[in-house]
């Protein structure tokens, strides 16, 4: 009996202390050397007994949310204390360079390769004084987990292929989207908007990636000017596209996607479209991470603020904690636009009841 109370007593302090360690509700968070940690819209590499989070380095005033840096990089073994490892992907001065200082690039997310041995960063990126327009999927690699990363590309994927959900009555591309009497809205869901850039490559927004069981890895995108996901198959050094992908929840404009793999189910959260504003979460279930996925509504639990909010936040990641079953934390990012430096992170416990991912805010 004695035992079992210390096995329990032991479980709660180890509970106890992933909490303290891990969850943050968006206020200020220092690293090793006291400064504030900018890495937003971040994604977490594991590897070896250390946590790598790569992030949006963000600026001060209203250009504040443009690539004047690069992507930052802090590493930490125990999620709570993280060292700034520097910028590991470098903006350039070089107006020729799509990667020009005062480009976007937003959501960078880092995953490993054991054939290449290499580490492949995706990211949205955005081109210098073209706004979201050009909406393509940046990549850059690194031999080491702290870069530094080579830029590599920059392109909008699938071009030339269907996605594979996709009715054959469709599969024709479409130069003119002015067919009179269809809303906007209505391209956006019936597919009109795949046909139209079926040639020059699919637009690819908000993004993460997923690396399955199989090591088979998987870019996430808001494409279809946010209308549609797409999920697409990338190729086996994680260097490119293989053209399989599939739509996501047709003209349901979701964004922010993350993913996490749960009990042989993989369970994506996304949010709405309200640009830095915040809404309500969006949680969906699938058996194949291709889908297709059934919504499960909204999986905050908290005040009604907090649920039309998300906790006042946007979600980025969704991180499997190491060595601790089943311990999931839902990261997000409490975006402050008119001074983009100060925006904070939201990293709370995700948790399952009756099969559906709960969110919650830590006590
Ligand atoms: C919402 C996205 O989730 C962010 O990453 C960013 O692209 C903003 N929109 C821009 O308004």
């Amino acid at each position: 009996m004695k035992k079992v109370l210390m096995i329990f007593t032991l479980f709660f302090l180890c509970l106890a202390g992933v909490k303290a360690q891990v969850f943050n509700s968006g206020t200020a968070w220092l690293d090793t050397n006291g400064q504030p940690i900018n890495a937003h819209g971040g994604g977490i590499l594991y590897q070896k007994g250390t946590y790598y989070w790569y992030g949006e380095f963000k600026g001060s005033g209203k250009d504040g949310n443009k690539a004047k840096h690069g992507v930052s990089c802090y590493s930490s073994k125990d999620l709570k204390n993280w060292k700034n490892e520097g910028l590991v992907l470098k903006v350039v001065n070089d107006t020729s360079s799509k990667l020009q200082i005062g480009c976007v690039i937003e959501r960078p997310k880092v995953i490993y390769n054991h054939s290449t041995r290499k580490y492949a960063m995706w990211f949205h990126h955005e081109l210098k004084d073209q706004a979201y327009k050009a909406a393509l999927t940046g990549l850059a690699i690194a031999d080491k987990p702290t870069g530094p990363f080579t830029y590599v590309k920059s392109l909008r994927p699938n071009n030339n292929y269907w996605p594979v959900n996709y009715p054959d009555s469709l599969k024709k591309p479409l130069a003119n989207l002015d067919t009179p009497g269809e809303s906007y809205k209505y391209r956006k869901s019936n597919g009109d908007l795949v046909r139209r850039d079926f040639e020059g490559g699919q637009m690819a927004r908000d993004m993460t990636l997923y690396v399955d069981d199989d090591r088979t890895a998987y870019h996430i995108a808001a494409s279809e000017e946010n209308g549609t996901l797409h999920i697409s198959k990338l190729s086996p050094d994680y260097q490119s596209f293989t053209g399989e992908y599939y739509r996501v929840r047709p003209g349901e404009s979701n964004e922010a996607p993350a993913i996490v793999k749960h009990q042989n189910k993989y369970y994506l959260i996304t949010s709405g479209t309200t640009g830095w504003d915040p809404n309500p979460a969006r949680a969906f279930v699938a058996d194949k991470i291709t889908g297709p996925y059934k919504s499960l509504g909204n999986p905050a639990v908290g005040t009604n603020e907090e649920k039309a909010t998300t906790f006042q936040a946007q979600g980025t990641y969704i991180l499997p904690v190491q060595g601790k079953r089943e311990t999931y934390v839902f990261m997000a990012d409490r975006w402050k636009p008119k001074n983009p430096i100060d925006g904070t992170y939201v990293w709370l416990p995700l948790t399952f009841e009756n099969s559906k991912p709960v969110i919650k805010m830590f006590e």
